[in-house]
């Protein structure tokens, strides 16, 4: 365990996971309030001399990171990332549900690019058990058809509507997103495959791959867990 002193739980996990960034590193940037930290965290370093690319995985990252001067790049020109650093809605273990803002395709995405994915979180995101709504993103034409494919695993799936928006929450990639709620989550990885077959399901936010765990804590240290 590192401290701090800072005394923002998750001010303290992002930026003490930015401290793994290396000179030349290509970056994953998460999206979210902890993500954030994160990104403001990597500017200063860039501000002070750290050469490295970002690859957003929202417009709000992107916008983040270009205003703390983080140059950015994409997949295409770099498919394999050194490190990701993103937030999450709930921990258990290694497996975090994520998506609360709607990001989860784009941040999985990334995450999977990357030879290490680091989630930043605050204590309170960490549970034994999974119990979150699980994100979804959804082709619109297939609405019903993915509530009835939730229903058929045991969930009830609701379409998320906007805040300050008329109708649907439209997602960086003009999908449209669903909660679903399956209770108590018992064998999160097998819900994970399930969800991954099911026709209309853009992307789940169950995440299964892990590199390492970052919990800001409310004294202003950051444990760390690892597989
Ligand atoms: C974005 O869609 C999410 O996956 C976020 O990473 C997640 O909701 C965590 O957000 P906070 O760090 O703001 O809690």
């Amino acid at each position: 365990m590192t401290s701090s002193t800072r005394n923002n739980p998750k001010q303290a996990a992002g930026e003490e996971a930015a401290r793994l960034v290396k000179d030349g590193m290509v970056v994953g940037l998460g999206t979210g309030s902890t993500a954030a930290y994160a990104i403001k965290e990597l500017g200063k370093h860039v501000a002070a001399g750290l050469k490295i690319l970002g690859v957003p995985t929202s417009y709000q990252s992107a916008f983040l990171a270009s205003e703390n001067g983080i140059p950015l790049t994409t997949l295409d020109e770099h498919p394999v990332l050194d490190i990701d650093i993103d937030g999450a809605d709930q921990v258990a273990g290694f497996i975090a549900i994520k998506g609360g803002g709607a990001a989860h395709t784009r941040e999985k995405i990334v995450a999977l690019s990357s030879r290490k994915f680091v989630v930043v979180v605050d204590e309170s995101k960490c549970t034994g058990v999974l119990d979150h709504t699980v994100p979804l993103e959804i082709l619109p034409f297939a609405r019903k058809l993915v509530i009835k494919q939730v229903a058929e695993l045991g969930g009830k799936a609701e379409l998320r509507m906007g805040v300050n928006k008329d109708g649907p929450v439209i997602s960086d990639n003009g999908n449209f997103i669903m909660d679903a709620d399956f209770g108590t989550i018992d064998d999160p990885a097998a819900l994970a495959e399930q969800l991954s077959q099911c026709v209309g399901i853009v992307e789940h936010g169950i995440f299964t791959k892990i590199d390492a765990v970052y919990i800001g804590k409310k004294d202003g240290s950051v444990g760390i867990t690892s597989p």
